[in-house]
């Protein structure tokens, strides 16, 4: 008998309307990740009582851990939906979309709540205009392997998915925000931003908001090293806050 795969994925067909749970049951083969098993179904949207049925909304794009878009919680855990082997997940296969964010469809959901964070603590060089900026300031080796690690982030908002702190009561960034403000605060050209940063996580919804779970560092699928980012960014600010309070 051929083998099969059995997925039980929880839809919704829009963010007002109610979830429910529909199962398939696919032709296994071989190499398959949870991403080739939603292609499957929408070349052939039938469910597994027969009925046919839409094709899985979901975002993906690199298919190989890169873009960070197809974050999703497989079998209750939260992770990239491009690197999850179905021949290492155990079935039925629950797909369902991130917990922590508004549902636009399926298994798609809105993080732009990252991006405004982002925007919010100026994660970026100034370096905008036309002009020549001669050639960039020297950055010496150890400090090009310390900042590495901190801009392979995704922005695949795993790390604020998995954060009991990332509510709407805390308000809270989460690591990932608080992790580029330690990339961009340690740039030579990227620090002329820095008081700014530090005094944008100083209030609610900042980095004091951090309960030190530490899920996000376990659950990041770059390994960031984010509890050592939030740690020296927490010192940061509070530094910056004790020069504030000195010059006012
Ligand atoms: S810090 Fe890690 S878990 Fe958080 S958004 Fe970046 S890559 Fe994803
Ligand atoms: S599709 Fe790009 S990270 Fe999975």
């Amino acid at each position: 008998m051929a083998k099969t795969i059995q997925i039980e994925i929880k839809r919704q067909s829009s963010p007002d309307v109610e979830a429910a749970w529909e199962k398939f049951e696919l032709p296994w083969k071989p190499g398959m990740n949870v991403i080739s098993a939603m292609m499957e179904i929408a070349a052939n949207p039938v469910n597994a009582s027969g009925q046919p049925t839409t094709p899985i909304t979901y975002d993906s794009n690199c298919l190989e851990e890169i873009c960070g878009s197809c974050a999703m919680v497989i079998n209750g855990k939260a992770r990239m939906a491009c690197t999850a082997l179905i021949d290492k997940l155990e079935q039925p296969i629950r797909l369902q979309p991130l917990t922590k964010f508004p549902v636009v469809r399926d298994l798609a959901v809105d993080r732009s709540v990252l991006f405004e964070n982002l925007k919010a603590v100026q994660a970026w060089v100034p370096v905008d205009g036309t002009y020549d900026l001669g050639s960039g300031p020297r950055i010496f080796p150890q400090a090009q392997e310390a900042a590495y690690p901190l801009s392979n982030c995704i922005s695949c908002t795993i790390c604020m998915e998995v954060c009991p702190q990332f509510n709407d009561v805390t308000g809270f960034v989460g690591a990932a925000t608080i992790a580029q403000v330690k990339l961009f605060n340690s740039h030579p050209s990227g620090k002329v931003l820095k008081e700014e940063r530090l005094r944008a996580l100083a209030g609610d919804g900042g980095v004091q908001e951090c309960g030190f779970a530490q899920n996000c560092v376990q659950a990041c699928p770059k390994q960031l090293p984010l509890t050592e980012a939030i740690s020296d960014v927490s010192r940061d600010v509070i530094v910056q806050q004790v020069k504030d309070f000195v010059r006012a």
